[in-house]
């Protein structure tokens, strides 16, 4: 058994982690032993591992922060759930490594049947997606949203999420190549960011009122999303991938009157009642089950090679998500 530990935080996340033997653990009343089916290296586990995310576990620690198992063996007292079934991990419990204990109570069953690798993902970015849709502005059918990130995993299921609630979408990116598979997606409107995507966003969308902008860059792309908006839109700031501040020119702020918020998921996490994150996680995952969401996949690692997998996952310019299996 192997898991993916990092006993201090650095600069260079792949430096800090490394995988280390561990011997199974006796099961306790209640617990069950979990092999790990498919975990997701997030940009929120790369900044855990150099200390700069927004809530830090205790030292030390096994990276990872969500992913799916099956289970295959009950700990005293527990017959459910069943032997070989998939369940989706709980946050918290250091997810990159071949196995691990949890609570049988802790446990979401999955459908066995599903693409293991596609619920993985289920816990983070489709909810942020999905809750950015619908949290601030209230869209009708037919406006507009811009992004930008476009490709990446919350921007995918954003394209999707978009689509079937009948809203557009114009998907900021940093490579033509990703024009095409994005509009396979269902993207309306794809483009290369640069200093004059105001003008393409307006000619390509002919001038259409964009009331919600969405960031996960920070630095100056803020700044050239901000002047796509609308008078009185919103912009919504949730990743910082480029590692600087937010930009909003003064005309975007004093003029437009543009409103800048943030979106925090473990933030909606405290505030949403049981019934809310139930029923969210419950249309998302029969989305992802079924095939109708889903995020593109750049690779999958081995627990054993999590240096490498937490490198390529540091790095820009993916096509998608690294995945860790066991
Ligand atoms: N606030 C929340 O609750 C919450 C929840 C989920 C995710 N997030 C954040 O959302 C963002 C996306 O997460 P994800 O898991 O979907 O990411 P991902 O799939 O790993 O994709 C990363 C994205 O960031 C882009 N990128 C990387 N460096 C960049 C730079 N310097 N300038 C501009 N773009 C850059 C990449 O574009 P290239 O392909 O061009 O490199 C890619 O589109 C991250 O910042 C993450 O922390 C926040």
């Amino acid at each position: 058994m192997l898991k993916a530990e990092y006993q201090v935080r650095g600069p260079v996340p792949h430096d800090v982690i490394e995988a280390v033997e561990f011997s199974q653990p006796e099961l306790q009343e209640g617990e069950v032993l979990l092999e790990l089916l498919a975990a997701p290296i997030n940009p929120s586990d790369v900044l855990t591992l150099t200390g700069d995310y927004g809530m830090l576990p205790p030292l030390p620690a096994i990276g990872g922060n969500e992913g799916v198992a099956k289970v295959v063996q009950h700990g005293p007292s527990v017959d459910s759930p069943a032997l070989e079934q998939t369940v989706l991990l709980p946050v918290g419990i250091g997810t990159w490594a071949t196995h691990m204990v949890a609570n049988a109570n802790a446990l979401t069953p999955l459908p066995n049947e599903a693409d293991p690798v596609q619920l993985s993902m289920i816990t983070v970015n489709p909810p942020t997606a999905s809750l950015m849709l619908t949290e601030f502005v209230d869209l009708k059918e037919g406006d507009w949203v811009i992004q930008n990130a476009a490709n990446s995993g919350v921007g995918n299921y954003l394209i999707q999420l978009a689509k079937m609630k009948g809203l557009k979408t114009v998907n900021v990116v940093r490579r033509e190549s990703l024009i095409d598979p994005l509009k396979e997606q269902g993207a309306d409107v794809v483009l290369v960011d640069g200093e004059n995507l105001h003008e393409e966003v307006a000619a390509q969308t002919e001038g259409a009122e964009i009331r919600l902008g969405i960031d996960a860059v920070g630095g100056s792309g803020t700044a050239r999303l901000g002047n796509c908006l609308a008078n009185e839109a919103t912009l919504v700031n949730y990743g910082m991938m480029s590692g600087k501040p937010c930009v909003l020119s003064p005309h975007v702020i004093i003029f437009k009157d543009v409103t800048i918020r943030g979106f925090w998921l473990a933030k909606w996490f405290r505030s949403a009642s049981k019934e809310q994150q139930m029923s969210l996680y419950g249309e998302l995952t029969q989305l992802v089950a079924t095939g109708k969401l889903h995020a593109p996949i750049h690779a999958s690692y081995a627990v054993k090679d999590i240096k490498q997998a937490v490198e390529v996952a540091s790095q820009g310019e993916r096509n998608g998500k690294v995945i860790v299996t066991p």
